[in-house]
């Protein structure tokens, strides 16, 4: 069954610029889909319109059931974990509390103004924190990690949500391959393990190949492939990032790379 679905959504910009064609997906509790595209193909803008944070200008997204509305949108984002290309967390605060940042969908909003939270919520954020292996780092400023440790962070801070579904806009991105490579195997373990429904964009095929349950493509707004990766092949891969057919596969990932 659908846990995400969008039927015919369409994002235009207030400056008149069409973002999302007439994007239709269904997407079912526990996938981990992979989001590709060139830069400027919507991938961002189809994270930030799911979340409600560029709410659509046309079409219907249903999440859990629910139409995502204006009245629902607060509601639905407690459900959705979000983890970014440059992690967005809080340098000057120690570990710990960036991942407890992870409980104010659940809180009151002067738990924001003074960083207080529960006992119970500690709990789970040493729970969360342990998922990614990083507990002994707890105290520690989260600037004085690596920055594959900080977007591990940036992943217990997600879970400390305890969401239903974690959106990744390029997670690895600022990563070197093999803090790359631990980041996706840890977001796939959460995925298999938790049931978290996991949407990543991603400019690194080989990873959406090798992690990914599915792949979406888009090209310009539009979806140009909707399947499993298996199925990905090279023309479509040369589609995707308007290479010539004669171009190798390695190739396409070196233009993947410079984008
Ligand atoms: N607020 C905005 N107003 C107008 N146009 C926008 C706005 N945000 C994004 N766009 C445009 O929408 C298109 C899609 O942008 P988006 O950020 O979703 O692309 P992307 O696939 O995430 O690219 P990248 O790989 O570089 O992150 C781009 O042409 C972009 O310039
Ligand atoms: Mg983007």
């Amino acid at each position: 069954m659908s846990y995400i679905t969008l039927r015919a959504v369409h994002k235009t910009y207030p400056n008149g610029f069409n973002a999302l064609n007439n994007i239709s997906l269904d997407i079912a509790a526990g996938e981990f889909v992979a989001v590709l595209g060139s830069s400027g193909s919507g991938k961002s803008t189809l994270l930030r319109t799911i979340n409600g944070l560029d709410p659509a200008t046309d079409g219907v997204i249903t999440i859990g059931g629910h139409i995502v509305n204006k009245n629902n949108y607060q509601k639905i984002r407690a459900q959705i974990g979000m983890i970014f290309q440059h992690f967005n967390l809080v340098d000057r605060l120690n570990v710990m509390t960036n991942v407890l940042t992870g409980r104010l969908a659940n809180r009151h909003w002067l738990s924001s103004l003074f960083y207080l939270f529960p006992k119970c919520d500690y709990q789970i954020a040493a729970d969360a924190l342990t998922e990614v292996s990083l507990l002994e780092k707890a105290w520690n400023r989260a600037d004085t990690l690596s920055g594959g440790q900080q977007q591990r962070v940036g992943i217990a801070r997600a879970l400390a949500q305890q969401p239903k579904i974690i959106l990744a806009d390029e997670p690895v991105a600022s990563l070197d391959p093999k803090s790359s490579e631990e980041v996706l195997i840890l977001l796939k373990k959460i995925c298999v393990e938790k049931g978290i429904t996991i949407i990543a964009n991603l400019h690194q095929v080989d990873f959406a190949m090798q992690y990914a349950d599915r792949i979406i493509a888009l090209k310009a707004g539009q979806l140009i492939f909707d399947d499993k990766p298996s199925l990905m092949d090279k023309t479509t891969m040369n589609d995707i990032y308007n290479l010539v057919n004669e171009e190798t596969e390695h190739d396409a990932k070196l233009a993947v790379a410079d984008i």
